[in-house]
């Protein structure tokens, strides 16, 4: 792999997107023939925020490789309990390890982490922001079950803003060809303005609509999404958003016979448990697509060798306007920005600055 990180999707080229995927569908007919790939190597999971599907993931793709797993999966356990900043837990679980997966609440944290780290540093989620492990097992999936990443039809509903599965994936499907986009979900929960001009400099077709009924027809993916209750300001605006999309029987029979139902799981009431039953529902298959998805990044990062740290350049005198970015909470961060005519964009968070 040519970037050394997987913070974002991004990082990875066409080509690598292709090769990974396909690798992880060898993986799916062939896992016992993977055992022994990453044999001494120790895969530590940093995990910040909940998670079952992500954390076991990796760590039982590693396992399934012949590796070992170290790490915590909540901090109250580890020194950060004890006031510790990313940047030190990170130099020091770098030196003891081969490859790093981290969860954290704040959006850029896996960016800052790999400033200080020796060894390749995967996203496994950053605040609401992005979760590229997600969108290469929805990759997988869309393999498996539609044969291709081009020509799709894509509706993603319910919590378009704080959910940052639904974030990397647009940004990954977009730059394939010919797909369409359906963004389905209250106006308050509307997608962030930044992944909405990413669409529209990608070129690909895209509509906002507050119906899932109405786009049913449409679609030849449908990805659900829960209401993000934990990336709420307040218990009552949480109340408000929720029970709003609901995918049940009814609005299944409005969709084509091919289309196909995902969702990143953890699912609360947005799709009824009768759903489960339909053929065209392949959320827990995309668990499982996960797995292998995350065997063959594994198996590509960590041909990455560990490398002496260097000192982290010095960044602007201009603070990230993103209140939740996390330059904001470890302050030693430096702020670098990409110019975007008269914006800064973010580095960490992607959140635009007026100059
Ligand atoms: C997602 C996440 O953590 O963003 N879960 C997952 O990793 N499969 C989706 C969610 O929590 O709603």
């Amino acid at each position: 792999m040519h970037s050394r990180h997987l913070i974002d999707l991004t990082d990875l080229t066409l080509p690598e997107l292709e090769e990974i995927t396909q690798l992880a569908c060898d993986i799916k007919q062939n896992i016992d023939s993977y055992y022994g790939i990453c044999r001494g190597k120790i895969l530590a999971t940093l995990f910040y925020e909940p998670s079952t599907r992500t954390q076991m993931s990796f760590q039982t793709a590693m396992l399934r490789l012949g590796g070992r797993i170290i790490g915590f999966d909540n901090p109250a356990n580890s020194s950060v309990s004890k006031g510790e900043g990313l940047k030190d837990t990170i130099r020091v679980v770098s030196g003891y390890s081969d490859i790093i997966t981290i969860r954290h609440p704040v959006a850029g944290s896996a960016k800052a982490a790999s400033l200080y780290s020796r060894v390749p540093i995967i996203n496994a989620g950053d605040g609401g922001h992005l979760h590229p492990t997600q969108t290469l097992t929805d990759l997988v999936t869309l393999r498996v079950e539609k044969g291709t990443f081009s020509g799709l039809c894509i509706g993603v509903c319910g919590d378009l803003k704080n959910g940052r599965t639904v974030h990397s994936l647009i940004k990954a499907l977009a730059t394939f060809p010919n797909n369409k986009f359906v963004l389905i979900s209250t106006p308050s929960l509307g997608i962030p303005l930044y992944i909405k001009d990413y669409l529209s400099a990608s070129g690909a077709e895209w509509i906002e609509t507050n119906s899932l009924a109405e786009a049913m027809p449409l679609l030849d993916v449908l990805y659900m999404t829960r209401i993000q209750r934990e990336r709420f300001a307040s218990e009552s605006e949480y109340i408000s958003q929720r029970g709003v999309y609901i995918l049940d029987k009814d609005k299944m029979s409005l969709a084509k016979k091919d289309m196909i139902v995902m969702h990143p799981l953890p699912r609360v009431d947005e799709i009824t448990v009768d759903v489960d039953d339909d053929p065209r529902a392949k959320y827990f298959e995309q668990t499982e697509y996960g797995l292998y998805a995350r065997m063959a990044l594994i198996i590509k990062m960590t041909e990455h060798s560990v490398k002496k740290l260097e000192p982290v350049p010095k960044g602007e005198n201009v603070k990230c306007s993103n209140p939740d970015c996390i330059t904001h909470r470890e302050t030693y961060l430096p702020n670098t920005f990409v110019k975007n005519g008269d914006l800064l964009v973010c580095e960490y968070c992607e959140e635009r600055t007026l100059l």
